[in-house]
């Protein structure tokens, strides 16, 4: 099976929604593959955006914008969460749109997310939506301090997340997150101590074929993912457990495309889901040089009907470090010379225009005998960039 253009005589085109690093290592993987990518986003010179004439840089909140993307489109995918269903939906009166308006009203919201994943009998941390401060100290009272207070929209990077440590705190949360005298709207989430923290990709084609991988470790830093290891150091029935737990999150939120399932190990060693991510995940950067199918190329696979791509490692173990911005100013290293003299390892800069602390800036990834072996070489090469 070959894909043809809905216009014959173009090549088929991927549209992506959003221009950033994510974008930019699906469309190397379109490229290899031979589609073309188009990619909207607010502004020019996105890292995806500089790679395609197909560039519409008014965002899709701009009608003429979006009917000009979706026109130069075959179908479309996001590289990210915060997209209105109904811009998905009006896409979709035209051409495919993966993961769907009805996975993204599951999943945009985390109280709907985790109600969708209770309902499924997928373990979560005790949780429940809190209008009122009363209401949340009502569920201090019932499960305990410290517990999270969460956005239930719109969080990433931990930027929605407040870490509630007696009820005085709780006012303190609820202050933080409304402005103008208006209150978001908030979940209260028990706190998990957990052991390590784990994720695992998953990709779910359009003929329902299912490709997992790996489940690997993630280390935060300040909420902000720094390591990956692959594979976590976990038992076999660990491991099959969290793949299991996965699938079952991806097929709750019928999702169709690749999804980042982010879990806790608990310090009894269970494994309770975290949350999930509609799209490529920092978690799975590691597949494009240790897995022989990256994350980037089954996303297109997965979305275009196409087999999906063995998900076996081709390493005994690899490492990620994400390369996070130290200053605010240029997003281009003043010198990567000693970081490329470690044989071992790949350099991902995303060409972001500007740098600023915590901000993803690119990341690397080594292989290696042990993850402990990979680790060692990834760090020693990151932290000899010179920004
Ligand atoms: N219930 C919890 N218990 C303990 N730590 C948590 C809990 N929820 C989140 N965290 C910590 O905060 C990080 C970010 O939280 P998450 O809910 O994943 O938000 P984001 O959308 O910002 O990724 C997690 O990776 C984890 O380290
Ligand atoms: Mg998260």
């Amino acid at each position: 099976m070959m894909l043809t253009s809905k216009n014959n005589k173009k090549t088929f085109t991927l549209g992506i929604l959003g221009g950033g690093q994510l974008a930019k290592m699906i469309a190397l993987e379109s490229y290899r593959l031979g589609l073309e990518v188009a990619i909207i986003e607010n502004g020019a010179h996105s890292p995806a955006g500089d790679m395609t004439k197909l560039e519409f840089t008014e965002g899709w909140h701009n009608q003429i914008n979006l009917d000009e993307f979706i026109k130069a489109s075959d179908i479309v995918t996001l590289e990210n969460e915060f997209i209105e269903p109904e811009i998905l939906e009006y896409i979709s009166n035209f051409i495919n749109v993966f993961p769907s308006a009805k996975t993204m009203r599951f999943v945009q919201d985390k109280f709907n997310q985790k109600t969708v994943f209770f309902n499924n009998n997928i373990p979560v941390p005790d949780f429940s939506s809190v209008d009122t401060i009363e209401e949340a100290s009502k569920f201090g009272e019932k499960f305990g301090y410290p517990f999270l207070i969460k956005t239930r929209t719109l969080g990433y990077d931990g930027y929605g997340n407040y870490t509630v440590k007696n009820i005085d705190d709780i006012s303190t949360a609820f202050a933080k997150f409304s402005s103008d005298g208006k209150q978001r709207k908030l979940m209260a989430e028990r706190f998990v101590d957990f052991k390590r923290e784990l994720a695992v990709m998953v990709a779910r084609s359009l003929s329902g074929e299912i490709a997992v991988y790996p489940v690997v470790e993630t280390i935060q830093e300040n909420h902000i993912c720094k390591v990956v290891l692959a594979p976590a150091d976990i038992t076999a029935e660990q491991k099959n457990i969290a793949q299991e737990i996965a699938v079952k999150c991806v097929e709750s939120i019928d999702g169709i495309g690749i999804f980042g399932v982010e879990m806790f190990e608990d310090s009894n060693g269970e494994i309770i889901v975290n949350e999930i991510a509609p799209r490529p995940h920092n978690s799975g950067h590691y597949t494009i040089e240790a897995c022989r199918t990256s994350q980037f190329e089954n996303v297109i696979r997965a979305i275009t009907g196409l087999p999906l791509g063995s998900t076996e490692m081709i390493a005994p173990a690899a490492c990620m470090v994400n390369l996070l911005g130290e200053r605010d100013g240029s997003g281009i290293p003043a010198d990567v010379s000693k970081a490329l003299s470690y044989g071992k390892i790949k350099l991902h800069l995303y060409n972001k225009k500007s740098s600023r602390k915590g901000r993803k800036m690119g990341h690397i990834t080594a292989l290696g005998n042990t993850t402990k072996e990979a680790y060692e070489i990834a760090i020693l090469a990151s932290q000899s960039i010179v920004w």
